[in-house]
């Protein structure tokens, strides 16, 4: 195995973090949530960063998270699901190591995150066209990542399995 850096990238309820975990277990690599470091070190969950200090913000935490992740190698990283609109954090990645992108069916991601309410851009009465919005926005920012799995029809030890595969076969 590469020493590069894994990163998953993919819309809210791909299996990101879920994956990730497991990648990381099994090539003996930590796994860094995004998410969950930016929250500890806020002291806040990111739906209170996104009510108090708006999500430009959040944004700005993530990209300087970026920078600072990319400073390092041999890590498994999970960002959230907005990474892609800020190209740059797609072009550190992509220097320090194989970006992977999951995708799955807009029905797929409803069953997965329906039940959560911790993703202040879901939280509409109608969760199910709010996703449907937000992916057809955001499809040509992940489409454009050339590493992709559909993980509809996967389970999570499987979509791990094929991770690992292709970031074997990346430079
Ligand atoms: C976001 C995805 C979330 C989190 C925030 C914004 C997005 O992460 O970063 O709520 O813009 O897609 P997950 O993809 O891990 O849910």
């Amino acid at each position: 195995m590469n020493k590069r850096n894994i990163i998953l990238v993919g819309f809210m309820g791909t299996g990101k973090t879920t994956v990730g975990r497991m990648v990381a277990e099994r090539v003996h690599r930590p796994f860094i949530d995004m998410d969950s470091v930016i929250e500890e070190r806020a002291g806040k969950t990111i739906s209170d960063i996104f009510a108090e200090d708006g999500e430009a913000q959040f944004r700005k935490q993530e990209r300087d998270l970026v920078k600072e992740l990319c400073r390092k190698r041999e890590q498994v990283i999970a960002p959230g699901g907005g990474i892609v609109l800020d190209p740059d954090n797609i072009r550190d990645f992509d220097r320090t190591g194989t970006v992977i992108c999951l995708l799955a069916e807009p029905e797929t991601i409803l069953e997965r995150v329906g039940k959560e309410s911790h993703r202040p851009l879901l939280e509409s009465e109608d969760k199910a066209r709010a996703i449907t919005e937000l992916l057809e926005k955001r499809r040509p920012l992940y489409d454009a990542i050339p590493r992709r799995i559909n993980t509809t029809h996967l389970s999570a030890s499987q979509v791990a399995d094929r991770v690992i595969e292709l970031s074997r076969h990346a430079g």
